[in-house]
């Protein structure tokens, strides 16, 4: 994400709380918002991580949010979060909203089904296999894109994309190898003199 000191961040889908909490507390933030649509999430993350300094909780949608706080952010990121479990059509418009003109959008996601298939050459999610608040079995949509397909829908909602990278993890013995595709992008357009 580079260099955040003074920087206001946003983390997509912040789970737990844990990597927003470590950017605001060891990274000279000015301020991080962690933004989750589940109410479980954000009651835990606000028991971990409530006496963190600069960092504050949204309980919301991350698109919902984002539309309506515009020119407020100066990085966006989402690590396995929103950005894998909501329609990019939707969230990378959103997310143009909040970035100010050269801000930085960073994600992180499945380069391929956990299941070792391949990802989609078009935007469209999958319904994934997921166990239920509950208990029960169901299914969540996941957006598991090619990186191509990434790349054109960063370009065609106003980012440039800075750079690219694919990690591979071995897995478990016994398991089916994991890749994480991750992108850095800057929104375009000029900056405010
Ligand atoms: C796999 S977890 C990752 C959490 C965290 N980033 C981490 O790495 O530990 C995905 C999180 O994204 C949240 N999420 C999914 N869609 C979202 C959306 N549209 N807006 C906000 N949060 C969302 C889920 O509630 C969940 O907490």
């Amino acid at each position: 994400m580079g260099d955040l000191a003074g920087h206001t961040v946003a983390e997509l889908g912040a789970g737990a709380g844990h990597q927003a909490a470590y950017v605001a507390a060891e990274l000279g933030t000015a301020r991080v918002t962690a933004i989750d649509s589940s109410a479980a999430q954000h009651t835990r993350s606000r028991d971990f991580y409530g006496d963190v300094c600069g960092l504050e909780f949204v309980h919301s949608d991350a698109a919902g949010y984002l539309q309506t706080h515009p020119g407020s952010l100066d990085v966006a990121c989402s690590i396995f979060g929103a950005l894998d479990f909501s329609d990019p059509q939707r969230l990378f418009p959103a997310a143009a909203v909040p970035l100010r003109p050269g801000g930085t959008l960073v994600f992180s996601t499945l380069a391929h089904y956990r299941t070792g298939a391949p990802p989609e050459t078009e935007c469209r999610p999958a319904d994934i296999p997921t166990r239920m608040p509950d208990g029960r079995p169901g299914t969540m949509q996941r957006w598991v894109l090619g990186a191509s397909v990434w790349k054109e829908l960063l370009d065609e909602h106003g980012f440039d994309l800075v750079d690219s990278d694919t990690v591979h993890d071995p897995g478990p013995d016994d398991g089916v190898p994991v890749a994480t595709n991750l992108f850095r992008a800057r929104r375009r357009g000029r900056h405010p003199l």
